[in-house]
């Protein structure tokens, strides 16, 4: 094979299902590659990615203003509809910013996110979790069920976590998760059309009056909550952020937390449900889940890429990138490059440095909730284990599909049966 048999499938919803053969045919056959639907060069070899994550002067978060109508975020022309609805625009802040503008954002929650921190939240993570095995386990008769444990329970832990942290009621899980799916479609603006862009930036017009509702509550009645902490705690700048700052903060939270984690423990229990020897270790051996969830962020990574931009001239590897180009970091291509992993497409609970990966990025804009989203994920799993026995994928729901979004990698549906467990 070489170049030229290699075409552009980033806009090829069976491609974004199933991505891994052509990620790996792309590690080696193009070293740095430009995509035409994406409008981007795309870069799957690990070090290459390194190479770019850890040069953020260089490769920066902030979109050049020529760029704005492909990142269609931020474009002009759709700042009217928040102008029209009275709200106010959305501005870049935490992913999309550089510099002393990223560290304002980033040093006001990073507090709130401590491995310390998140150890405190874990009876309530507990408790969100059995509530929803709850919902499902006695559905069934003679201590048997079913459920999709995609849309009735991955979907709805973080959902219902991150409301209760936000400090907002849980009665607009659907339009936060319509928002959410809003936020990551524009990130990939280049791929959607006209009507579709209007439609997105209409769902995060309607995330963006229910927490402006929320803010001017907590501004008056301050509480413990997250929200209450944005509005009220002062930044490193010595000031405090502006109501427009903080809904674009909740709007980040709800895209980078939610979906991302969603699609952790999505892909973490299909991992282990359709491998009956693997769920047999892990129910005996609990230690085992911490080094079985990171191995699945890495294998099957929820955030499959992320983008930056030339801030000048740039060369990745031997390819030349123009200033201003768009490059596309395909994480979960680098997660799985042979070149760093040996057997790297398997899942390997002895893995050495297991936490060295790229799901959780790299460099000053890693993860601020990698500590959560791990205890969400390990929770979630640890606590179907207790609870269930004889977990198998539904025989009568199959295949089981993952979606075709091209930011982020997660499935469909997770259709099982299962055997209430004894107490
Ligand atoms: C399995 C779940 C998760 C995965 C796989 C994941 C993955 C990632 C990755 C790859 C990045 C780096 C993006 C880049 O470099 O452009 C990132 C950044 C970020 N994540 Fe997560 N994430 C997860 C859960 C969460 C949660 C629960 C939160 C909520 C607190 C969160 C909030 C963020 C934020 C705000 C950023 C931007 C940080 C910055 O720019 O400094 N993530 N995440």
């Amino acid at each position: 094979m070489n170049d030229q048999t290699l075409t552009d499938r980033f806009g090829d919803a069976e491609m974004l299902r199933n991505p891994y053969e052509y990620y790996s045919r792309l590690r080696e056959e193009k070293k740095v590659f430009f995509s035409e639907s994406l409008n981007a060069f795309v870069v799957c070899r690990f070090s290459d990615i390194e190479q770019v994550l850890q040069n953020p002067a260089l490769f920066v978060n902030t979109p050049p203003s020529s760029q704005a109508s492909a990142h269609a975020h931020y474009a002009e022309r759709y700042y009217k509809l928040y102008d029209d609805a009275g709200l106010p625009r959305r501005v870049p802040v935490l992913a999309m910013t550089d510099g002393d503008l990223h560290r304002r954002y980033r040093d006001l929650i990073n507090p709130r996110f401590t491995a310390s921190a998140v150890k405190r939240m874990e009876d309530r993570l507990v408790a969100v979790v059995d509530g929803l095995i709850d919902t499902f386990i006695e559905r069934g008769a003679n201590g048997t069920g079913s459920v999709d444990l995609y849309s009735e329970f991955a979907l709805l832990v973080p959902l219902f976590f991150f409301c209760d942290t936000l400090g907002v009621p849980r009665t607009n899980i659907r339009m936060m998760q319509d928002a959410g799916a809003a936020s990551i479609s524009l990130v990939t603006g280049a791929l959607l059309d006209e009507e579709g862009r209007v439609a997105a930036h209409m769902k995060l017009i309607e995330y963006s009056k229910f927490i402006q509702k929320h803010i001017d509550r907590l501004r008056r009645d301050p509480d413990d909550s997250l929200l209450s902490h944005m509005i009220h705690h002062e930044t490193r700048d010595g000031d405090r952020l502006s109501d427009q700052e903080i809904i674009s903060m909740c709007a980040t939270l709800n895209t980078g937390g939610n979906e991302t984690t969603t699609n952790g423990i999505g892909n973490t229990l299909y991992a282990a449900v359709r491998d009956p020897e693997i769920l047999a270790r892990l129910n005996e051996n609990r230690d085992l889940i911490p080094k079985f969830t990171e191995e699945v962020i890495r294998q099957d990574s929820p955030i499959a890429a992320t983008i930056r931009w030339a801030s000048e001239d740039a060369m990745i590897g031997e390819t030349p990138i123009p200033k201003g180009s768009a490059v596309h970091v395909r994480l979960a291509a680098g997660n799985r490059d042979e070149q760093q992993y040996d057997h790297a497409s398997c899942v390997d609970l002895d893995r050495s440095g297991i936490r060295n990966h790229l799901g959780f990025g790299y460099g000053i804009h890693y993860c601020v909730g990698v500590h959560l989203s791990r205890a969400e994920i390990r929770i979630s799993l640890a606590r179907l284990l207790d609870r269930l026995e004889d977990i198998r994928i539904d025989p009568g729901k199959t295949p089981i599909e993952y979606n075709d979004a091209g930011m982020v990698h997660g499935l469909q549906a997770l259709p099982v049966t299962f055997r209430k467990k004894a107490l």
